[in-house]
């Protein structure tokens, strides 16, 4: 994942301290070209989150600081901007937690979104369409919504932003694996109708790869692995501690937890 002169996005050995001594995240590199659909994999408390909040510039409300390395985006260094002037520049963030107003209308959620869309009615009716659950929904309030569908709005939400470069953090989070199929599914088909890129990240691998053009694997604040999904659905640690996959050998459950073999990501 080395330079890229031509990349959309690119992460370079990106370090990030939370309340000035716990390091989350550190020599984070890795570059999203135009068009891409880029997946970090990674369990809970990888560093997944504070890297989609480095580069959104959403890291002063929890205290964190980018202490080391650089992101630029369309060749223009982005780190230490604020918030509103990345998400201006065409980046868009789909947090993981409260990305919707349960007591507004779902009509009123997207009506909050911060539009630049010169045709903002039109943007409207393309969220009902790539999501026809929520047209239903319309004057309800968002507090009755699935899962999903809180989902499908935060993303609704997202897109009348006019994102470059979509970030979503845990999009199948909590959902019941055919609702994931469906969303995933949009979202590679808002990617090419909208000539989107999009960085995903998920703590469920297989969904993350499913859809990913390139792929990478963060484990403790670093990326161990990357490359396409092929490659990565191949790799025996992959498939064992992301994807629940051991090789073809019916080990009891418990042999499996008392073997506790170290990841080999180079060897
Ligand atoms: N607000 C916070 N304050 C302090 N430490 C945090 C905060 N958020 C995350 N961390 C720490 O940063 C590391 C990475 O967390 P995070 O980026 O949330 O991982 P992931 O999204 O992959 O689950 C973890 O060790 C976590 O405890
Ligand atoms: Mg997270």
């Amino acid at each position: 994942m080395g330079n890229n002169r031509e990349a959309l996005l690119q992460v370079t050995k990106l370090e990030v301290v939370y309340h000035h001594v716990s390091t989350a995240i550190q020599g984070v590199s890795f570059s999203i070209s135009e068009g891409q659909l880029f997946s970090i994999i990674g369990a809970n408390g990888a560093g997944k989150t504070t890297t989609l909040r480095a580069i959104s510039g959403f890291l002063g409300l929890d205290n964190a600081k980018i202490t080391d390395g650089e992101i630029s985006f369309m060749n223009k260094r982005i780190n230490g901007l604020p918030p509103h002037r990345i998400t201006n520049m065409g980046i868009v963030m789909v947090p993981e937690r409260n990305k919707i107003f349960e007591t507004l209308s779902v009509e009123e959620n997207l009506g909050v979104s911060v539009s630049k869309s010169k045709d903002r009615k039109k943007r409207e009716q393309e969220i009902y369409e790539y999501f026809p659950s929520l047209k239903g929904h319309r004057h309800h309030l968002a507090g009755i919504l699935s899962g999903g569908q809180r989902q499908m709005l935060a993303i609704g939400q997202a897109l009348l932003c006019d994102p470059k470069l979509f970030l979503l953090d845990e999009v199948s989070m909590g959902l019941a694996p055919l609702v994931v199929t469906s969303l995933l599914e949009t979202l590679v088909k808002m990617k090419s109708d909208l000539g989107l890129t999009i960085l995903l990240v998920e703590q469920n691998a297989a969904a993350g790869l499913e859809i990913a053009d390139y792929a990478a694997v963060m484990e403790n604040g670093r990326i161990v692995f990357d490359g396409i999904p092929k490659k990565l659905l191949a790799h025996e640690d992959v498939r064992e501690f992301y994807l629940g996959i051991r090789g073809t050998d019916e080990k009891s459950y418990r042999d499996v937890k008392q073997y506790r073999r170290t990841r080999r990501w180079w060897g």
